[in-house]
């Protein structure tokens, strides 16, 4: 009745045997990423390595694959596709599309049951709704529909899969969508994903766990990018390195033309960071926290900083690295107020591990200047309130306890031993006087 077709059993050594299938196997897809349910469960911290995993109506067993190559503990089976595993408990389960394509409501109140019934901590539900309709020629057929290629489909509507779910297991779930559900046996669990706050860079960050097949795909798009838009790359990658955010069309045009690859702007930035590794990353984050900052703070002695004064994207990283823009200027008084304290800038001198220390000074140069901790960027910057501009400055003294700060002109101070002094100026904070000392003649 229904066409043969070759099966590849992903989750077993590859072998290829012609079979008869339920029409329902043919809604498996292969996957290049993981599904959202099991997405969704990575970034908000519920899949990790030292929970289970069991996907029940695997399908052709993608999301497996991909987490047992990250050395996660993942079974699947699937009356199609895997018949033969074992149908094993585990902390997480896993029941993804699978609901939508069952004709039958007895058998889909079934197959939510057993699933239930392999849970430990937290069963994971998702189907399609009637959001996902295609334009796909539909037939009426039970409590849904034939589609063109003589499968099920039911498209949920409104809030009938949460009340599917708390009818037939008679526990509450909790909704993540109109389309996806969570139902908790593990209470501790449950209060822990809706306390989950994210952590404010829409997951590039902390998007630790990819499916392998996912990121090599994404690696050859994003060269290509490189290589036949180098302008649009060029250009993405300069707003992510200034900003430590993801550009929309709105902060630059030609985003859209990456579409064209298959690739999402977030993608990009994900294969960039990736490129440039890790810990190169995390420093130039730090380093765009201490520049918005900074900036903030010092907007200070000119008047109260608003977020009217910034433009659209610096507004973004604000909201994206701190919260807030009230949480921003919070954040940047409390450095302003630490340049005033001894003790703190004492401390900070001592920690840095850069530049030349002694008794009484920390010495640094203008290259050092952007890698200082921001509360010493902060103290040589209010230099320039007294001075002016400090960029011919070739040495800063950062005086540790008594609130002063020295700037040292040199002739030939790139040429080691032969740098002859030209002018000294000291800046008292605490006093506010400066004082200029010429040694030319
Ligand atoms: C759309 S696929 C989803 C596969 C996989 N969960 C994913 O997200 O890629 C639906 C799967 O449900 C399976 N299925 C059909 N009836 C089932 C049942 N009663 N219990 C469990 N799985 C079933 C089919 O074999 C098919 O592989």
């Amino acid at each position: 009745m229904f066409p043969g077709y070759f099966r590849r059993d992903t989750l077993r050594p590859p072998q290829y045997i012609l079979v008869r299938m339920h029409p329902s196997a043919r809604t498996a897809i292969s996957r290049d990423g993981f599904s959202r349910p099991v997405r969704h469960m990575l970034d908000r911290g519920l899949l990790t390595r030292d929970r289970s995993f069991f996907d029940y109506g695997c399908g052709r067993g993608d999301d497996v694959s991909g987490l047992r190559a990250l050395d996660f503990d993942a079974d699947g089976w699937d009356p199609n596709h895997r018949p033969e595993a074992q149908r094993r408990g585990a902390d997480i389960v896993n029941l993804g599309y699978v609901l939508n394509v069952i004709d039958n409501p007895a058998e889909r109140a079934t197959a939510l049951r057993e699933a239930w019934n392999l849970t430990l901590a937290v069963l994971a539900v998702r189907v399609l709704t009637t959001a996902d309709r295609t334009a796909d020629a539909l037939t009426p057929w039970r409590d849904g529909f034939r589609t063109s290629r003589g499968t099920f489909q039911k498209y949920f509507d409104g809030d009938e899969l949460m009340a599917f779910v708390d009818r037939t297991l008679g526990v509450p779930c909790v909704p993540v969508d109109p389309a996806h559900v969570l139902v908790f046996r593990d209470a501790q669990l449950e209060q822990a994903y809706l306390d989950f706050e994210p952590d404010g860079n829409h997951g590039l960050l902390s998007r630790g766990f990819e499916h392998p097949d996912r990121i090599a795909k994404r690696r050859v798009e994003f060269e290509r990018v490189r290589a036949e838009r180098p302008e649009t790359a060029a250009g993405i990658a300069r707003h992510l390195l200034r900003f430590g955010t993801v550009p929309d069309e709105e902060d630059m045009q030609e985003v859209s033309a990456i579409a064209e690859y298959g690739l999402r702007a977030r993608e990009f930035c994900a294969a960039l960071i990736a490129s440039i590794g890790e810990d190169a990353w995390q420093t130039q984050l730090q380093r765009i926290h201490t520049r918005l900052l900074k900036s903030l703070a010092l907007a200070h002695f000119r008047r109260t900083p608003k977020a009217s004064d910034f433009d659209s994207r610096t507004k973004r990283a604000f909201r994206v690295h701190f919260g807030s823009f009230h949480e921003a200027v919070k954040l940047s008084l409390q450095e302003l107020h630490k340049v005033g304290q001894p003790d703190v800038i004492e401390t900070v001198c001592a920690q840095y591990g850069g530049g030349m220390l002694d008794e009484q000074a920390l010495y640094v140069v203008q290259d050092d200047r952007p890698r200082l901790p921001l509360v010493l960027q902060l103290y040589v910057e209010l230099g320039r309130l007294f001075y002016g501009e400090l960029d011919d400055v070739d040495q800063f003294k950062i005086h540790k306890r008594s609130g002063k700060l020295t700037l040292l002109f040199y002739e030939n101070f790139e040429e080691r031993g032969t740098e002859q002094l030209q002018q000294r100026v000291k800046i008292d904070f605490r006093t506010r006087r400066m004082w200029v000392f010429g040694y030319d003649r």
